[in-house]
Order: C-alpha cells, then structure tokens, then sequence
C-alpha cells in the first residue's frame, strides 16, 4: 500500500508540471530566441511550469541544473528542484556534433535538453529561460514553455566582450550583472581589461603599491579630451584577489572564461607612478597635457615626488623601460600572480599604442637594441612581447596582443587581436595565428550611437548603431579556408573614458551586444536584421524585467517607420 501511495504521489507530482493546456495556440512571436538558433521548429502545447516541477541531470551537470532551478525560480516565484527523474531533463549527449551544440525538445508533458557537453546544455538553459512566457489561459496565467524542436550550435567559438574598468572603475556587483547578460546572450569570453594609465586595479601581493599608488589618481579631466578643467576629486578602486576569484568563479558557472589583461609595454602610468624605477626616466615628471593636471598632482610633484596616475585620455610616452632587467622581473612576478588567479588559456599583454619616443632616449633600451642586434624601437617591441611571450608559455599559457604585436616581427605561439581595422587579423592569419576580429568600425561600444551627438550622453566619437554591430562578421574575404581556421571569432570592446556610471555603461552595451550575439553565433546565410528587430521586442522585455538600462534608438527607429 505504501509503495502504490509513493507511486501515485510520485505520478502526481510529475504530472502536475506538465498539464497540456490546448486553450493557447503557439504563434511565431512565442519562439523569438537571440541569437537565433540554426533549425527551430514549432509544435504544438504548452509545457506549464507548476510549483514542485522537477529537474533532472546526467552527471556533471549539478551546475546547470542548479544555476536552472535558481533563474526558474527567480523568474516565476516557483520552487523547483533536482531530482533522478523529472520532467526537465539535462543530458550529456556525445552524439550532439558540436562542442558547444545543443539539442532542445518541449513538449506537453517534458523539456528535454541536450548537449555535448555541459556548455552545450548551458545554452539550451539560455534558450529555454528566453522561451519562457507567461501565457493567458482561460481562467489563469501561466508560465510556460512553448513546445519547440531546436538543433543548434555557433557560428564562431570565440564570442567576447570586453571591459574597460581603468578609466573608470566598475562594481563586483556590475562585473556580475556584466556576465548575466553575456551568459543571456551566450557569449563566452570576458575581456577584463584591468591595468592602464589612468588606474591600476587588480591587487598584486608582491606590489602593494600598485593598487595603493596606481588605483587612484587626484582627478579626472571634465568634458571630452582634451578637457574643459579637471574635477580635482580623487578617483579609483580596485579588486582584491579573493574578488577576483569570485569573479572569475561566477563567470564559470557560466561558462564564461575570463581573460585579463595586463598592459605593456604602453598604457603603463599607473604602474610606474607606484614604481617609478619601471620608466626610463624615473626622474622625469608624469606629463598630464594641456594644462589639466589637478591641484593635488601639483603639488606632489612641486614636492618632488615625478609621477603621478593619469590624469587625462590619451597615449602617453612614459612607458615601461625595455632596456632595464628589472621591468621583465616587475612584469614576471605580476603575471606568475595573475596567472595563479585565471585559469584562462590566453594572457592578454595588451601591446597597442606604445610610443617609441622614451626608448629612442634611453640609453638603456639603446644598449639592449644594439646588444639584441635589433633593427629599431619596433624590433624593441617585438623584443619585449616575445620574451613575455616565453615566460607565459613556460606556464602552459598563450598570449594574445592587440594588433601592434605584429610590428617588428610576431612572437612565434601569439594570438592577435585585430582593432585597427581586419588588416592585421588577415596578415596575422595569413601567418597562422590565431585572430579575434575586434575591428572599430563594428566593435567599438564607446561609439556613439546616434548621428544626433547633442541628444547623447558625451562620448568618445564615432557612430556604430546596432544594424552595424548586426552586420558584423569576423571573417575576412580574403583569406581561403586553410586560413581561415585562425579566425576564432570577434569581440567588442566597452573602453570607459567617457562612461562612469553602471547605468552609462549599460546604455552603451545594449542593444548592441544583443546585436553582436547573433553576429557571432548565428549562420550567417540565416541572419536577417528586420527579423532581429522583431525578436528585440521581446530581449527589450527582458532588459526590463532585468533592470538594464539600454539605448532605444533601434525601437524608436522602428516606431517613426510605423507612422
Ligand atoms: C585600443 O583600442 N587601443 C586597443
């Protein structure tokens, strides 16, 4: 008797999430999923979400199944939880082709998700949260999943966005939020760019400084660079290391790896106003140009102390030295550091924007040209990012530069990171190294959005809207299918000079990153804008429901076409 009582309650509760209502009739606008999924057939019913509904999961997919039953939870109010059968069921799938690929059945009475591995069932999650609806019946409304068959898998195996949190400084909190909506949009890389000169803001123990000193500068110059004035408020932030480990946790559990980025040989103020002996010219005072230094750095130096933290935007000559021993030990022990808190395959190093000016004086970097036998203060550069590069392979780790890595010769195991234009992703492919596409014309989210510049908030320049962000693809024409390989994908970038506020940064982020997505996942012979725009309607309400602060001149564009 007990047993049949266990079985009919067990009967009962499975049951009891899978009602098949025929009173809602599935229509097109129930399937809008971003990015767009390569084959979606509709079907018939509705799976309703009840309170109780159970979750089952192959093994090593206790993290999806968890991170499922919280976001199904959150959204609902309902309560869900694992069990050995349910009526959602996760499976690891060796028979799903690709290894981010996912399978997705809905039916009536079961959702079933499938994936290679667990990142494959990450995305199918993605997929069903975006299904999820609250649907009208008769006499309730419910929340529940239209039944659908989806096969799918990205276009490109490296989808990122990146960070700036040196020219302003940004939140664990936000970082977190920041990975939410890369995780909604299955994009799988966060570009954390973490040192620069205008703030340094990972803690190194060996180089306390380097926060102490290079997390804060005296003021920020007002209004767009050159300035109006400068606000004289100190300014700064940094995270600590369990922060950042909880970061980088956070991301994993969404399948999001993370990056860092370690800047050099340029962009590296903050580090040397905390170690002046990393410039070739200790002695020599932090230039802050155009008359905008602040009242405190004044002072400082008219103490005698040279350097300070940056203070305006720009590219700035003071540089790390090249020439002296002391740099590559300095930037050795911050990598060792920094490689213990990222498990990331890549290092970024940074390499753009390196002035070349303080080398050509510096005795230092002359004698280590003319003993290296190198050519100029290019092949210095080369010099420099390939012994960086030997230290961070004898790691077991890669690195990966921006584009001006491949001045004076590419170090031999670099990836490249293609931002002034495709071209140095198309040379560097053409070599056989690996390219993220991460070109300004499509990329770049401190652009503005809208040729009216007097209605947007103050910007770096530029105009990328979402149709170009949509129209962005990361392989070039150029090269033929042996080198195309080397393109792993595209990324774009959030650089925050212009951007101090969370909500700000968000307003620059989206849509466009919700553009990107589909840019990067989704087959191009599928992609089509004016079928993105209608499923954005329904991404918008998510950002609403979210709390995300988002520009709306692509739903506006759209209202004024209406009338
Ligand atoms: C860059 O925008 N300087 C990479």
């Amino acid at each position: 008797m007990k047993q049949i009582l266990v079985f009919l309650t067990a009967f009962f509760l499975l049951s009891a999430c899978a009602n098949e209502f025929k009173t809602h009739k599935n229509i097109e606008e129930d399937y809008a999923l971003v990015p767009k999924p390569d084959a979606l057939e509709m079907a018939e019913g509705l799976f309703e979400l009840e309170n109780g509904c159970k979750i089952s999961a192959s093994e090593g997919l206790h993290n999806e199944s968890s991170y499922l039953i919280e976001m199904l939870g959150a959204r609902t109010g309902l309560g869900f939880e694992e069990a050995s059968k349910g009526s959602i069921q996760l499976l690891i799938d060796p028979s799903i082709q690709a290894e981010e690929g996912y399978s997705m059945e809905v039916t009536p009475s079961s959702i079933l998700i499938r994936g290679q591995q667990a990142q494959g069932v990450f995305y199918g999650i993605q997929s069903l949260l975006q299904l999820l609806g609250e649907y009208p019946l008769e006499d309730a409304t419910v929340f529940g999943v239209p039944a659908v068959r989806i096969k799918d898998q990205p276009n490109y195996a490296y989808r990122g966005m990146h960070l700036d949190v040196c020219r302003h400084f940004f939140s664990v909190e936000f970082v977190k939020r920041y990975l939410d909506v890369m995780a909604m949009h299955k994009l799988n890389t966060f570009h954390w760019h973490l040192t620069e000169d205008q703030g340094w803001r990972i803690e190194i123990k060996k180089y306390p400084g380097l926060t102490e000193v290079g997390g804060y500068r005296n003021g920020t110059i007002v209004g767009h660079h050159p300035g109006e004035a400068n606000d004289n408020e100190k300014y700064g932030g940094f995270y600590t290391q369990d922060e950042i480990r909880d970061i980088v946790a956070y991301a994993k559990e969404r399948h999001i790896e993370v990056i860092p980025e370690i800047e050099m040989p340029g962009h590296s103020s903050a580090a040397i106003a905390a170690y002046p002996w990393l410039s070739s010219f200790p002695k020599e005072n932090t230039i802050i140009g155009n008359n905008m230094m602040s009242k405190s750095s004044r002072s400082i130096q008219d103490a005698g102390i040279n350097k300070v933290v940056q203070e305006t935007w720009g590219v700035f000559d003071d540089v790390y030295c090249a020439g002296q021993e002391t740099t590559f030990l300095f930037l050795e022990d911050v990598l060792t550091e920094v490689m213990d808190l990222f498990p990331s395959a890549l290092i970024h190093i940074g390499g753009d924007e390196c002035p070349k000016g303080n080398w050509e004086r510096s005795p230092a970097c002359q004698e280590r040209i003319k003993n290296e036998g190198l050519k100029d203060e290019h092949e210095l550069q080369s010099y420099f990012i390939k012994r960086i590069e030997k230290f961070v392979n004898s790691k077991g780790k890669n690195i990966i530069g921006w584009d001006e890595i491949l001045e004076g010769g590419l170090a031999p195991n670099a990836s490249v990171m293609s931002w002034r234009g495709t071209q140095g992703g198309i040379a560097a492919a053409e070599e056989e190294h690996k390219v993220v596409m991460s070109p300004t014309s499509h990329c770049y989210f401190d652009y503005y959005q809208s040729e009216d510049r007097d209605k947007e908030p103050l910007a770096i320049g530029g105009f990328l809207p979402v149709e170009k962000v949509y129209a962005f693809d990361p392989m070039p024409a150029e090269l033929d299918a042996e080198k195309a390989k080397y393109i792993l994908g595209g990324q774009a970038n959030l650089w925050t000079e212009y951007i101090a506020t969370e909500s700000h940064a968000e307003y620059m982020l989206l849509p466009r990153m919700t553009a990107l997505s589909e840019a990067l996942w989704t087959d191009t012979a599928i992609k089509d804008f004016e079928d993105f725009k209608v499923r954005l309607q329904d991404v918008r309400e998510d950002y609403d429901r979210l709390g995300y602060n988002y520009a709306k001149h692509v739903f506006e564009d759209e209202l004024n076409e209406e009338k």
